[in-house]
């Protein structure tokens, strides 16, 4: 693959677009007003000095923002992809060559380069770890021994990333703290629900141009993401259809006005079939069987694994690219089957991912977790751990803020109400 490399300034496919990356990443900057205070702040404070930090996140506008607030708060960052194929590349190039952050990730790489990219981060022997996924600590554990004692943090952004890690931390081999950004209720209340709701909408049709009013969505999965993609392909008209293992969310599901049933049921009446449980093939042979000729398939969970690819691929006499983003699968019997974004997180492979405005309270998040690390440094407990409650609510009053939401205060008579059990029927 034809990239920039220097083993300092980063590994990208292109720097002649680091000036289109740098007006898209100031243009996503204009939708993050509590990640431009917190940078003010940081401006001042510093409270990063000195840290070097090791982040393997999707390389978007907005993680660009992110990485930019912390390089002024004092950082010195090294930045990969989460995924081989979210990288937006100008924004790559930005970052090298307009923000001075070594950036190691073009779009479409390979798992080697991948793998490579990841490893170069590590290689700056960084004292704290950002993941969105878990890549990089699952490296720094198993492989990268060396640079295990010099960490004393890291930060999670997912629910995949963060289900990892606490096994990680039951097994007892996790070596240091992290903060789950995703439990922080201004984090998945919203980016999870809002912004996987509307990105993953717009990556299918970005991907295909299909009118969604009439078809039957086939949502599997119905946690905050499922729950958001439900919620925006039924206000596009479609006929929701969600799939659940866990009884509580189907009932949840049921009683939001979806159709609740197994895959098995589902396969045969979807047209559009949407992945988001963080599970492994949760489409597999038996469902390819019985789907109708013309259905697509796509994913919008962290991995690649909710779709059996392989046996779809097993399955197929021929394949081609019907579209960027759609590939053909022609199975024997002559249905034709299509899988979007080789079933890797649609909403980045195909779009851009969540917009700014959503990602600002989940980096508002990561920003302010850094800061805590940074000053607890070797006084926190070797676990994954939430958010402080102060910081997810400062998020929220300073987002209120920036939208112009003024809310109410409790009177003094309401507080000593609240913490007074005498007052009854
Ligand atoms: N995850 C989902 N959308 C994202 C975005 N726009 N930037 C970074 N990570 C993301």
């Amino acid at each position: 693959m034809a990239s920039v490399a220097t083993e300092k300034t980063g590994d990208v496919k292109d720097l002649g677009l680091a000036e289109l990356g740098k007006r898209r990443i100031e243009w996503a900057g204009q939708s993050m007003p509590v990640l431009r205070l917190i940078r003010k702040d940081f401006i001042k404070a510093q409270p990063l000095a000195g840290l070097r930090v090791a982040a393997c996140l999707h390389v978007t506008t907005e993680t660009a923002n992110l990485m930019i607030t912390l390089r002024d708060g004092g950082a010195s960052i090294a930045l990969c992809a989460s995924n081989p194929l979210s990288t937006q590349d100008d924004v790559a190039a930005a970052l090298v060559a307009e923000y001075g952050i070594p950036t190691f990730a073009i779009k479409g790489e390979d798992h080697a380069t991948y793998y490579r990219h990841l490893n170069a981060t590590l290689d700056t022997q960084p004292h704290i770890t950002m993941d969105d996924g878990a890549d990089l600590v699952t490296e720094v554990l198993s492989k990268r021994h060396d640079v295990t004692a010099g960490i004393f943090g890291g930060t999670e952004e997912t629910t995949t990333g963060v289900i990892r890690l606490r096994a990680m931390a039951q097994q007892k081999v996790l070596k240091y703290p992290i903060v789950a950004i995703n439990d922080a209720d201004t984090k998945h209340l919203f980016d999870n629900r809002y912004g996987t709701g509307q990105s993953t909408l717009d990556g299918i049709i970005r991907a295909t141009n299909l009118l969604l009013a009439g078809l039957n969505v086939v949502v599997a999965g119905y946690g905050w993401c499922g729950r958001g993609v439900a919620m925006r392909a039924r206000g596009m008209g479609a006929h929701v259809i969600v799939t659940e293992v866990n009884p509580t969310r189907a009932l949840e599901a049921l009683m939001d006005g979806h159709r609740v049933m197994a895959m098995a049921e589902a396969a045969p009446i979807g047209n559009i079939f949407v992945t988001v449980t963080g599970d492994k093939h949760v489409i597999a042979r038996e469902h390819f069987e019985k789907m109708r000729d013309g259905a697509v398939v796509c994913n919008s969970g962290h991995f690649n694994s909710e779709i059996d690819l392989e046996a779809l691929e097993r399955m197929a006499s021929s394949r081609r690219e019907a579209r960027p983003y759609v590939e053909e699968f022609t199975i024997k019997d002559g249905r034709k089957l299509y899988v979007l974004g080789e079933g890797r997180l649609i909403n980045l492979a195909a779009a851009e991912g969540h917009p700014a405005s959503v990602m600002d309270m989940s980096f508002a998040n990561q920003a302010l977790s850094l800061e805590h690390l940074a000053k607890n440094r070797g006084k926190l407990p070797v676990e994954v751990f939430a958010v402080p409650a102060d910081l997810d609510q400062r998020v929220a009053r300073l987002k209120l803020e920036a939208m112009g939401v003024k809310i109410d205060k409790l009177t003094p008579e309401q507080e000593r109400y609240l913490s007074s059990w005498q007052e009854g029927t």
